[in-house]
C-alpha cells in the first residue's frame, strides 16, 4: 500500500476541524483547488504547515475567518462574460416581464458585483420593482462588502466596457458615486435585495424562485456536491424556471441533465423541464 501523502492527509484533517468547529463543510470540494488555495493561505500567512492551520483555527475564530478569505476565492466582476447577461436580456427578462412580480436567487454572491449587475439590467428593462432578490453566499465578510456596493474605481473602466457589451442602455457612471476612495454604487438597486448567509453544502432549499443565478462556484465542487447544489436549484425553481452557470460549468455529464433544457448552451443558461 502506498502512503497517503502527509500534506493531503494535513488536509483532510483541517476540513473536518473546520466542519466541527464551524459546521462550515468542504469536504466535498474539489481536492485539487482546495489544497492549492489551503498552501496559498500557509504561505501569505505564514504558518509552517497546515496541521499549524488547524490547530490555529480550532481556537481563534479571527484566524478562521482570514483563512475563509483564501479558501472562498472571493473574486467576482461586473457583468462578468457580458454575453451571459445579453443572453439574460434575450431569454430571461421576456419571461420574467409575464409576471407581476418574481424572485431571483444569486447563489455564491461574493462581493456582490454580480447583484449590482443584474439590478442594474432590471432597473434597465424596468423589472426591479417587480423583484425580490436573494443574494447569499458563506463568507460573512464578503457578504458584508456585497451590502456596501463599493467597489474599486480603478475597475471602472472595464466594467463600463462590460457593461455596454452586456446591452447596457446607459451611461454606467449614473449609476454610482465616487466616495471612500471606491465607486458607492446607488442604494435603491438593492433595495428589493437580501444578502443571507446560506451554503449550497450544508442547507436546504432556498424560497421558490423563477431565476437561479450560480456562477463560478460549482467550479469548486466535487461531483457529488454539484449534484446536490443542482438539486437544490431544480427544487427552488418554478415551473419553466431558469439556471444561469459560469463560463466553465455545465449541466451536460449530471443526474438533473434530463431534467433541464439548455436555453444558450454557450451562455450556459438552462431551463427547468
Ligand atoms: C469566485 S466567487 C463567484 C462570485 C460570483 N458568483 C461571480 O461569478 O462573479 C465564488 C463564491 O462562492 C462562494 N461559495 C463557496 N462555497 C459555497 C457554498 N458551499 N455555498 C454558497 N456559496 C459558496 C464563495 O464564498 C465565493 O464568494
Amino acid at each position: 500500500m502506498v502512503a497517503a501523502d502527509p500534506v493531503d492527509i494535513e488536509l483532510r484533517l483541517l476540513v473536518e476541524a473546520i466542519y466541527l468547529r464551524y459546521s462550515q463543510d468542504f469536504r466535498d470540494y474539489s481536492p485539487a483547488s482546495l489544497k492549492r488555495r489551503v498552501l496559498h493561505a500557509q504561505q501569505q500567512l505564514d504558518y509552517p504547515n497546515i496541521s499549524a492551520i488547524q490547530e490555529r483555527i480550532l481556537r481563534d475564530p479571527m484566524a478562521f475567518a482570514q483563512l475563509m478569505q483564501f479558501i472562498t476565492v472571493p473574486v467576482s466582476d461586473m457583468f462578468r462574460d457580458p454575453a451571459y447577461f445579453l443572453a439574460l436580456r434575450h431569454h430571461v427578462v421576456p419571461v420574467l416581464r409575464t409576471y407581476p412580480s418574481f424572485k431571483i436567487w444569486i447563489a455564491g454572491c461574493s462581493t456582490g458585483e454580480e447583484v449590482y449587475s443584474l439590478a442594474i439590467l432590471l432597473r434597465e428593462e424596468g423589472l426591479l420593482s417587480r423583484a425580490l432578490v436573494y443574494a447569499t453566499d458563506i463568507n460573512p465578510a464578503s457578504l458584508e462588502r456585497a451590502r456596501q456596493g463599493i467597489f474599486p474605481l480603478e475597475r471602472m473602466r472595464s466594467y463600463t466596457a462590460n457593461y455596454h457589451k452586456a446591452g447596457g442602455l446607459a451611461s454606467f457612471s449614473d449609476y454610482y458615486t465616487a466616495a471612500y476612495s471606491g465607486a458607492l454604487f446607488d442604494r435603491t438597486l438593492v433595495a428589493n435585495v437580501t444578502f443571507a448567509d446560506h451554503s449550497l453544502s450544508t442547507d436546504s432549499v432556498f424560497s421558490e424562485t423563477q431565476f437561479i443565478s450560480c456562477r463560478n462556484v460549482m467550479i469548486y465542487f466535487n461531483k457529488k456536491l454539484q449534484e446536490r447544489a443542482v438539486g437544490l436549484f431544480h427544487e427552488s425553481l418554478s415551473h419553466r424556471g431558469f439556471l444561469g452557470l459560469g463560463a466553465k460549468e455545465t449541466l451536460d455529464f449530471s443526474v438533473w441533465t434530463p431534467r433541464f433544457e439548455a436555453v444558450s448552451r454557450p451562455d450556459r443558461l438552462y431551463r427547468k423541464l
